[in-house]
């Protein structure tokens, strides 16, 4: 993986052989003449995004364009719940009735809601096409817009349609953070902790100290924590493209997190802050089995709590409730719960041999809100 920098703008690589692409990390880079024209594959371009993002970053997102290309747009309804097949057929349809062609590029203008939509619409529309992120939430700038998973909710499990497909390009806009909900930032932060738990002990003892700063929106700390979370997301898709091995440790917390979202229906807790709650529970999970310390585990607790993130289950929701949902995990194997665990803060592991017993009772004492 390469990395250039310039004052404002840093650029990393996501390194695929022929499918290497950049990551243009820095502030007011959309809108600039040249952010997207050298990743679009031809003359027909289509904007997909939302409701709620389209007043804000629309016009911008188009001034990038150059003057030549056939531009057309297309706004879905804003939220989780719309994450659907039925969705993903809007976006086709529309390039159809377009007439756009196999060298066509959707732009993804949006959070990682969008992103992942138009990330599976590019897969399959003509059995692929060109596609580039613009990620506007903290969440898709660290997380779901590098790496190429791309796909949709079912009402029986969450992403459980999809592809892993990569876009040409990542622009992450730093600017577009400051118009977004204080709930939204901090669900995103419970992937930027992740990356410190499951792999850099320093960041996240940095991530410690910054907290305040990133919450404040300070520049600075926020240029660094979504450089350093692209950089080892990057890393990572670099070594298991497709989730062979170390990629699955990104889904920290997540096979708790899936369960919690997919029972409350989805949208009503938003993603990272299921996330959140459930890396808690993996950790406390971790130190049942002795491998963290009640201090550790405190630290996770303090980080989460310091995000504005949940420290607790939903009321209602039972330990076969989690069981459930949580069986359909698309990491298990040959009927087995696969998790991911941490040996120590820095360090994840997936195993597949927690006792029942031990699981069970992890869920029924994790505190309910
Ligand atoms: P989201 O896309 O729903 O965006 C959150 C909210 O913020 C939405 O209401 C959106 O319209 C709004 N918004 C977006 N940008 C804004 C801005 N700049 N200012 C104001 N409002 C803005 O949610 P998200 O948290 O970005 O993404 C969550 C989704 O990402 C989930 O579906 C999750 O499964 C997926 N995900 C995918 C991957 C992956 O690797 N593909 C990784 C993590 C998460
Ligand atoms: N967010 C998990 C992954 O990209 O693998």
């Amino acid at each position: 993986m390469s990395q250039t920098s310039s004052p404002a703008r840093r650029t990393l690589e996501v390194a695929l052989g022929s499918r290497s692409y950049p990551i243009h990390i820095g502030p007011g880079l959309l809108g600039q003449p040249e952010a997207l024209a050298p990743w679009l594959a031809g003359r027909q371009v289509m904007i997909v995004t939302n409701e709620v993002v389209a007043p804000l970053y629309l016009e911008r997102c188009r001034a990038s364009l150059p003057a030549e290309v056939e531009v057309r747009e297309l706004v879905l309804p804003d939220g989780e719940a719309t994450k659907t097949l039925a969705s993903v057929s809007r976006i086709w349809d529309a390039l159809l009735e377009a007439g756009f062609n196999r060298r066509c590029t959707l732009i993804a203008l949006g959070g990682g809601v969008i992103g992942d939509m138009v990330g599976f619409a590019a897969a399959c529309y003509q059995r692929g096409v060109a596609f580039i992120q613009v990620p506007t939430t903290l969440l898709s700038q660290v997380d779901s817009s590098v790496g190429g998973k791309t796909g949709v909710n079912h009402p029986l499990g969450k992403n459980m349609i999809g592809a892993f497909w990569q876009p040409r390009s990542v622009l992450i806009d730093t600017e577009t953070l400051a118009t977004l909900p204080p709930r939204e930032f901090s669900a995103g932060l419970a992937e930027v902790i992740k990356y410190g738990l499951i792999r850099d002990a320093d960041f996240l003892a940095w991530l410690e100290e910054a907290m305040p700063a990133l919450r404040a929106l300070e520049p600075a700390a926020l240029a660094r924590a979504i450089e350093r979370s692209c950089k080892l997301k990057a890393e990572i898709v670099a070594e298991d493209e497709t989730e062979q091995g170390v990629r699955a440790l990104l889904n920290l917390g997540h096979t708790f997190g899936h369960a919690i979202e997919a029972h409350q229906g989805y949208g009503v807790w938003l993603h990272g802050e299921a996330v959140g709650a459930g890396m808690l529970m993996a950790a406390e999970l971790s130190a049942r089995l002795g491998w963290l310390s009640a201090e550790e585990v405190a630290r996770v607790r303090d980080i989460l709590a310091a995000a504005a993130l949940p420290l607790a289950a939903p009321a209602d929701m039972s330990v076969e409730d989690f069981l459930v949902r949580m069986r359909l995990d698309k990491k298990n194997i040959d009927s087995r719960l696969r998790l991911i665990l941490l040996h120590s803060l820095g360090s994840a592991c997936l195993s597949d041999e927690t006792p029942a017993e031990l699981l069970e009772a992890l869920i029924e004492t994790f505190p309910r809100d």
